[in-house]
């Protein structure tokens, strides 16, 4: 006897610009997932900067979404973020690759980012995703207590 694998869960995932809308919704699993999440005022400034903000949803469930900003000939990731609930499960892949398919299709050269120092997840998908660290912000994060936390920087290559 032989068994078929099990199907994949049927998922209506979907991408969507951040809007007011949505804001409340996103602000929920931004709060839940830092220590030290983006305001309500941040995410509206992204907004009426025209940065690239992209959500993916599954159903009615947010499942994460990147803050991006265009510069000349480059992108720049200020937010990746995947609800709690979902983390785990390779979204954060999915996260990056939509990312740096609308990064291509504006020309960009590269994408770069910063990542807490301690934050080991979030350095591990980097790399395994092909950004390089190419320097470090000292102090450029708030930490517990009033501390500050260093930042590495990274950067991903678009084209050979
Ligand atoms: C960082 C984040 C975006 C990752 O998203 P995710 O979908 O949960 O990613 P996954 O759990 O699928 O993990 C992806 C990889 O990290 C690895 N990983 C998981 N926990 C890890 C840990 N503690 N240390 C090192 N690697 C880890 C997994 O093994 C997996 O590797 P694989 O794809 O080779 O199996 C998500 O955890 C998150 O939103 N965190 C809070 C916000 C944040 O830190 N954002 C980044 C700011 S720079």
């Amino acid at each position: 006897m032989s068994f078929a694998p099990a199907p994949a869960p049927t998922l209506a995932l979907r991408w969507e610009a951040l809007s007011l809308n949505t804001l409340d919704a996103l602000l929920e699993v931004e709060q839940q997932a830092y220590s030290h999440p983006w305001s309500r005022g941040n995410f509206i400034d992204a907004l009426a900067s025209g940065y690239h903000c992209q959500l993916l949803w599954a159903d009615n469930h947010l499942l994460g979404y990147t803050i991006a900003m265009r510069g000349v000939q480059e992108a720049h990731l200020l937010n990746i973020t995947v609800a709690p609930t979902h983390q785990g499960q390779g979204w954060a892949r999915v996260l990056l690759e939509h990312l740096a398919l609308w990064a291509r299709s504006e020309q960009a050269q590269c994408l770069w980012l910063e990542v807490r120092t301690s934050n080991a997840r979030a350095l591990s998908i980097y790399t395994a995703h092909g950004y390089q660290r190419v320097g470090l912000r000292k102090r450029y994060y708030p930490a517990a207590d009033g501390a500050r936390e260093d930042a590495i920087v990274m950067q991903l290559p678009l084209w050979p």
